[in-house]
């Protein structure tokens, strides 16, 4: 059967035929970074594009933990959250981002059941204004969240949703320019479940 997934090169941008936004097409996950700090005023556009994202009901449930490597002992206080596997390439990283949810609205302690879906939006906000200038981010599941809320004295009300590794991508150390994507036609669907879109006629 038809996995659905097909080798996309890695600069997008040459490899589809349907026209992106150039910070969604150059954006990828780097396994190495540059030695080169991110600009302070960088860094606060990052957190400005989180900021500006839509939430439900406006709740705007994340928030972010930010360390550098200019504050060493901070910074491995966030990198030692990190599974060995991801320790091995993000220690290249000056700058990682842990991003939390929480869990109910501020207005009547109802549960939020998009804190989390809201959190994904802000951070790829944040990961789209990232590439516009010039920076990569790469996300990662692989942490221990009991230790990094033990390690912050994180409230109970709050859960880790990803650690961000970002910095300027080593173009150089790119290993693969193969990445495998699913085509639009078995992931847009129209008139029943399955079905792909008449909307859409080209292959990626
Ligand atoms: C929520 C989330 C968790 C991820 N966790 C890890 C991780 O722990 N380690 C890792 O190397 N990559 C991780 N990734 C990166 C994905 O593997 C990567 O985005 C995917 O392979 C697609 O590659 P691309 O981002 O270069 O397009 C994660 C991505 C997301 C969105």
């Amino acid at each position: 059967m038809d996995s659905g997934l097909v080798m996309v090169d890695t600069h997008i941008l040459e490899s589809t035929r349907i026209p992106l936004d150039e910070a969604i097409g150059m954006r990828w996950s780097p396994k190495g970074f540059l030695d080169i700090p991110v600009e302070p005023e960088k860094l606060r556009s990052l957190f400005e594009a989180a900021r500006w994202s839509p939430s439900s009901r406006n709740e705007q449930p994340w928030r972010f933990i930010v360390e550098t490597k200019s504050h060493p002992e901070g910074y491995e206080r966030l990198f030692s959250t990190l599974t060995e596997s991801n320790k091995s390439w993000a220690c290249q990283a000056p700058l990682l981002i842990a991003g939390f949810a929480k869990k109910h609205f501020d207005r009547d302690n109802m549960p939020n059941r998009t804190a989390m879906y809201d959190t994904g939006g802000a951070v790829a906000n944040l990961t789209v204004q990232a590439v516009s200038l010039g920076l990569q981010v790469h996300q990662m599941g692989g942490y221990d969240m009991r230790l990094l809320k033990e390690l912050y004295n994180v409230p109970e009300e709050f859960e880790p949703a990803a650690i961000l590794a970002v910095g300027y991508a080593d173009e150089g150390g790119r290993s693969s320019r193969v990445r495998l994507r699913r085509e639009l036609n078995t992931m847009v669907y129209e008139g029943v479940w399955g079905r792909a879109s008449e909307l859409l006629h080209s292959k990626l």
